[in-house]
């Protein structure tokens, strides 16, 4: 049976580094629904973002796996699309030309990357900036460009690494919505790194809480209840909490299951 789109699966992951260097990641399980929005939360430094990258990936982890809608990921793909704090567009294109790049790279017909490119124009609200250059636009405009460059390839799961904390908190809570709603408009599963309690609150209807040394899941909090102080008070708990392992203590399973992996057991039948 295929895995339903989207969905990632997250099996002991472990990272780090360098041979002898601090484990960054350890054996991070975890399971996102298609369709679910997720939030990473977790002070500065506790792996967020290599998480994402490792789900991206953009970088191979020492020992475990990832699955994104039953297939396993070694590398980019238009499947999952990331979304960084800086838009990094071509700054000599168009906001059109920024937004087609993914599609002339797929070599997809002219008139298929025109209409394709008017219907996210239409998407994020920038109709009229189509034919502008980008560094004519608003930061929030050119965040807005960036999001429909990565939609262009009809992603399943879109990962966000704080992709709007350069913005001014007026333009940042507009897109935090925005970027919500369309991807529950698209059926996306979305995973949003943020250091932001009420970003996580605003854009995500799960929170996974995450600790320092080594980067591990402390608490798996549904964001589902109305009262939001209470559902603050819930995520902010864990947050405030974690705080480094004792260096002894901290699990390090990672050079043995990385060696293992080397060297397959064959398979028995039962
Ligand atoms: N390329 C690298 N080489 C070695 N160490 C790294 C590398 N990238 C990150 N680290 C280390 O891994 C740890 C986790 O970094 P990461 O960037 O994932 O944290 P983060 O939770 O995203 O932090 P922030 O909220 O500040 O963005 C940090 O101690 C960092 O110094
Ligand atoms: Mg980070």
């Amino acid at each position: 049976m295929s895995a339903p789109p989207g969905k990632i699966d997250l099996t002991g992951l472990c990272h780090r580094f360098s041979r002898h260097g601090p484990t960054i990641l350890s054996e991070i399980n975890l399971t996102v629904d298609g369709g679910q929005a997720l939030a990473l939360v977790g002070r500065s430094g506790c792996g967020k973002s290599t998480l994402l990258h490792i789900i991206a990936g953009l970088l191979h982890p020492t020992a475990g796996s990832v699955h994104i809608s039953g297939q396993p990921v070694g590398k980019p793909s238009a499947k999952w699309n990331m979304m960084f704090q800086s838009p990094s567009l071509f700054p000599w294109m168009s906001a059109a030309e920024n937004i087609a790049l993914g599609l002339r790279y797929a070599h997809r017909p002219k008139p298929e990357i025109r209409e394709r490119v008017e219907e996210l124009l239409a998407l994020v609200h920038l109709s009229e900036h189509g034919e502008d250059n980008v560094q004519q636009l608003s930061g929030g405009q050119q965040q807005r460009v960036a999001l429909a460059r990565s939609l262009a390839t009809r992603p399943e799961v879109l990962l966000l690494d704080e992709p709007f904390s350069a913005l001014d908190p007026f333009t940042r809570s507009g897109l935090q919505e925005e970027v919500r709603a369309i991807a529950a408009q698209l059926g996306l599963t979305l995973v949003i790194v943020t250091h932001d309690v009420d970003e996580a609150l605003i854009m995500a209807e799960r929170a996974v809480v995450m600790a320092p040394k080594p980067g591990r899941v402390v608490a798996d909090i549904a964001l589902t209840c109305t009262d939001r102080a209470a559902l603050r008070a819930q995520v902010l708990e864990p947050f405030e909490a974690a705080q480094p392992l004792p260096a002894h203590s901290a699990p390090d399973t990672a050079p043995a299951r990385h060696f293992l992996s080397l060297f397959p057991l064959p398979a028995f039948k039962s």
